[in-house]
């Protein structure tokens, strides 16, 4: 038996303006997706049921990842997060489900490969939404830490591999850092907030695109959306934790503007921010979750959670895919 697991994220700088090519931030958070594998009779299985078109990504890993003479095992899986909300839990799942299908045979000590298992799990997540995925969830999940993703190599962070991807309009290519974080940047809380609103990320990558076609001169918040993950990459390198909460404060305006947040998102920020460094939606928006940088991580959760909010406490930058045993 094996078992692998690998954590959500949270999107700090970037969303939508990464759609556009602009650069975005990302940490990985202490709430995890495990899956582990267990002979058994029969088929393939997942969640107890054989592998079908209901498990588009671990159908998709185990046609690359198993040959048809292999003998069959349960994927048992396990998630803290919540799910839908833009944390990242499918590709989560496709992270874990790589390494423990690439190590089900060996004791995990030899390392993994994670570009390769970011590259399956990537286009896992790419056939299971019609083609189309950034790569910013996979290469959190698999890195860990904190991961900044461009259509060019940023001198803010340390380079690690290229990501392409053939999709409907051609192909796509992005180039993928770490940022290394500081003890005290690591020891400091994002307090995550749900909605319990269903964010549908389709739907608000569309009405940006709507609103940008019918207004181009909007495209200069986009533009600063993106200097906004520039800078922010820098400050987070930096340990500058009250420039970083400065600059998700002005992302979230800059969002809200755009059209993407919602009143229960709002409320969730204006909430947190008393005491919270700074406080923005992370994700697609319309719903799904807020996040807040924090010192006080019990007060800003209690004054999120008075406001109908569910709450996920975590320090940034989780580590990335793992063996458990
Ligand atoms: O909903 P999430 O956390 O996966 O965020 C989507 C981020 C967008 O920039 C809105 C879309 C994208 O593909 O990057």
């Amino acid at each position: 038996m094996v078992a692998a697991s690998a954590p959500g994220k949270c999107i700090l700088f970037g969303e939508h303006a990464v759609v556009y090519g602009e650069p975005a931030v990302a940490v990985a958070i202490d709430a995890r997706v495990s899956v582990s594998l267990e002979p058994c009779q029969g088929s393939w299985k997942l969640g107890g049921a054989p592998l079908d078109e209901r498990h588009p990504h671990a159908r998709f890993l185990h046609s690359q990842l198993v040959g048809d003479d292999t003998e069959p095992h349960a994927m048992v899986v396990t998630s803290e997060l919540f799910p839908a909300a833009g944390l990242g839990s499918s590709a989560a799942l496709s992270a874990a489900i790589s390494a423990a299908l690439m190590h089900r045979e060996d004791d995990g000590d030899g390392g993994l490969d994670l570009e390769r298992i970011s590259h399956l799990a990537h286009n896992a997540e790419a056939e299971a939404q019609s083609g189309r995925a950034s790569p910013t969830d996979t290469s959190t999940a698999t890195l860990g830490g904190c991961v900044l993703v461009s259509d060019r190599r940023e001198e803010s962070a340390e380079w690690r591999w290229t990501r392409t991807l053939d999709t409907p309009e051609g192909e796509r290519r992005w180039e993928i850092h770490s940022v290394s974080l500081p003890e005290s940047v690591r020891e400091a809380h994002l307090v995550v907030g749900s909605t319990g609103i269903h964010s549908p990320t389709g739907e608000m990558v569309a009405k940006v695109a709507g609103m940008l076609e019918r207004q181009p001169d909007r495209m200069d918040e986009i533009a600063r959306i993106g200097e906004l993950s520039r800078v922010g990459a820098g400050a987070l390198a930096a340990g500058g934790l009250i420039v970083v909460g400065r600059l998700m404060d002005e992302a979230h305006d800059l969002l809200a503007g755009l059209g993407v947040s919602c009143p229960e998102l709002d409320q969730l920020v204006a909430a947190a921010r008393p005491t919270s460094l700074g406080a923005k939606l992370t994700g697609a928006g319309g719903g799904g979750c807020m996040l807040a940088l924090t010192t006080e991580p019990e007060a800003t959760a209690e004054a999120i959670e008075m406001r109908g909010g569910r709450v996920i406490t975590t320090s940034l930058g989780a580590p990335g895919v793992r063996i458990e045993r």
